[in-house]
């Protein structure tokens, strides 16, 4: 067994390590920097309780972009002269954000071990590479993000760190192969469990969803799929799962090989770069002339966004949490003695809350962000939830999850066709919308993007914005000067959530301007760029004639875009005349 020596490094604290919404993220080159990873996970290490590191067992691994295996090494001797006794590391670093949520919940090692917690190595849905952005990010025993207590505590520890200890001579482990590697240290034995990405996570999924009827769904002539990975982790659960289990021919694949940087792309799946899967669907402008697939679906770098998509028809995620709310119990094995709540961060539509006071289920609506969900969940309380920013998931595990979604519009697909695979007409994507549309009503939905605009900018469009709430008289004066023919404000404020489950507080969690006919505009600051600000609008309105639920979305949102840009003075505070990206 090799031996291995512990070494006490002097350093002194780094700037701007304040972990955001998801995690500390930045630019590879600020990663790069001599003891800036090495702080940051000391910092978290020093932020833990003891038994959470002397003895236990960690978890490493990632979506796999660029800078991730040099960090994993590093980690990997941090760990080992901190008293860890054991890392899992997925092959090649490998493993999705709910994957590693799935395995520090459900993996047990050989010798009964189980995980107390997981660095993840992501910057989502960013892109990656040698100048893109890298991301590391810490979750607990229930697998779910760090709560702010301790991600407080982690930034306060970088504010003050002196040292960090490190295995230096721990030679390198190699990751792309299946094993444990043993080795001795002072404090006792250290193990490094090499082992398959993918296990775990496929008998998870398996327990869930009826397989059978979704490989019936794929295997009829009627139905074809096609599935994006943009380059990201997702690609080899795919691969496993869609290929594999369920029996979707190859060619249903597309970018599923994953790269170090996503093949120079941004992972992140929406209509804006999940470019080839858009145009396949018939979404496009070039439209093929290729009849496109009747299923499409999308994730980000870490596997934990979706977007799905039916036959030339885009499903906005706020109406694909709601659906799967509507139809869990009857579609998905996993949910047959109900749901026990759904809930859905504030910008999020309010979709799922029209389902939920349908069905009589209880209902929260979160800051944004996933760690909130993970109260209610702990407690019982919450079945299904979702995010607008393509982010959806169960209780099953503490992250959302990109594949679980598909599996479960499949499971909704398989359920309304179960009897008309060989004969009648295939109930699509746009009919299972259209008909919940038809049922609840519709919220006509848009999000509007201002990335990386100048931050004292941002903040002073926040500030005036806030300032304006003041008076609701006077907000109403200006929205009709603007437009006559919206709704009236009748409350603004800054949304403030109180877990119910703990009583914490979160403050400053968006500017609302709530509307008598129920639209409403929503400002933010993101909490994930890694440079500059990001001002995210969210803009909606709900109709519940039925005669008016058909129209496209941009065109019923037009007057309250006016609005929204006019009234926070868009273009006066960030000198920019249009969004970055629009979702
Ligand atoms: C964004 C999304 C948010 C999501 C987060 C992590 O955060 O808006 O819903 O939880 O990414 O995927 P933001 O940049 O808005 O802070
Ligand atoms: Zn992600």
């Amino acid at each position: 067994m090799v031996m291995f020596k512990v070494s006490r490094k002097a350093t002194s604290p780094i700037d701007g390590q304040k972990p955001g919404t998801s995690g500390l993220r930045k630019k590879v080159t600020v990663f790069k920097q001599p003891n800036y990873l090495h702080n940051f996970v000391q910092s978290t290490f020093n932020a833990l309780t003891l038994e959470k590191v002397k003895g236990a067992t960690l978890v490493v691994s990632g979506d796999g972009r660029y800078f991730s295996k040099d960090a994993i090494q590093i980690i990997i001797k941090m760990a080992a002269a901190n008293g860890v006794r054991r890392v899992w590391v997925g092959q090649n670093g490998l493993l999705s954000t709910p994957a590693v949520s799935a395995v520090i919940r459900e993996r047990v090692g050989a010798d009964g071990s189980k995980a107390s917690g997981s660095f993840i190595l992501t910057a989502s849905h960013n892109p990656g590479g040698p100048h893109e952005d890298f991301g590391i990010k810490y979750n607990m025993e229930n697998g779910g993000p760090a709560p702010e207590g301790i991600t407080d505590r982690i930034y306060d520890n970088t504010k003050t760190i002196k040292e960090y200890f490190i295995a230096e001579d721990l030679p390198d482990v190699d990751i792309s192969i299946i094993g444990v590697t043993n080795f001795s240290g002072h404090e006792g034995q250290f193990d490094v469990d090499v082992f398959d990405s993918t296990n775990d996570y496929v008998k998870l999924m398996k327990s869930i969803f009826d397989f059978e009827s979704i490989q019936n769904l794929l295997a009829s002539p009627k139905f074809s799929f096609c599935y994006d990975a943009l380059h990201g982790v997702a690609g080899i659960y795919a691969k496993r799962i869609f290929i594999q289990e369920l029996g979707a021919r190859e060619s249903s694949l597309l970018n599923c090989t994953p790269k170090e940087d996503f093949g120079g792309g941004h992972p992140d799946p929406n209509l804006t770069y999940a470019k080839e899967l858009v145009a396949r669907m018939g979404l496009g402008k070039a439209n093929s002339q290729e009849e496109p697939p009747e299923f499409g679906a999308a994730a980000d770098g870490d596997a934990d966004r979706n977007m799905v998509l039916g036959k030339r028809f885009f499903v906005t995620p706020s109406d694909s949490v709601a659906i799967i709310a509507a139809n869990a119990v009857q579609a998905i094995p996993y949910f047959t003695s109900g749901l026990k709540g759904v809930a859905r961060s504030m910008p999020t539509s309010a979709a799922l809350d029209v389902v939920a006071t349908n069905l009589k289920l209880k209902f929260f609506e979160v800051p944004t962000g996933w760690k909130f969900f993970g109260n209610l969940m702990d407690a019982g309380l919450c079945s299904v939830c979702g995010e607008e920013s393509f982010g959806t998931g169960s209780d099953h595990i503490r992250e959302k999850d990109g594949i679980w979604a598909v599996l479960a519009w499949l499971s909704i697909l398989a359920l309304k066709n179960k009897d008309n695979l060989n004969g009648g007409k295939l109930v699509t994507v746009e009919d299972i919308v259209r008909q919940h549309w038809a049922t609840y009503g519709r919220h006509y939905y848009t999000r509007y993007d201002y990335e990386n605009v100048d931050a004292g900018a941002a903040k002073e469009l926040m500030t005036y914005l806030v300032k304006l709430q003041s008076s609701l008289p006077d907000v109403n004066k200006i929205i009709k000067g603007i437009r006559s023919d919206v709704s009236t404000v009748v409350q603004a404020d800054e949304f403030e959530y109180k877990d119910p489950v703990d009583g914490s507080i979160s403050k400053h969690q968006g500017i609302r301007y709530l509307f008598e006919d129920g639209s409403r505009l929503v400002f933010r600051l993101s909490g994930t760029g890694s440079e500059g600000a990001t001002i995210r609008v969210y803009i909606e309105q709900y109709e519940n004639d039925s005669s008016k639920i058909g129209k496209d979305s941009q065109e019923a949102l037009a007057p309250l875009v006016e609005v929204a840009l006019k009234l926070s003075k868009m273009q006066e505070f960030t000198g920019r005349s249009a969004p970055t990206v629009i979702t």
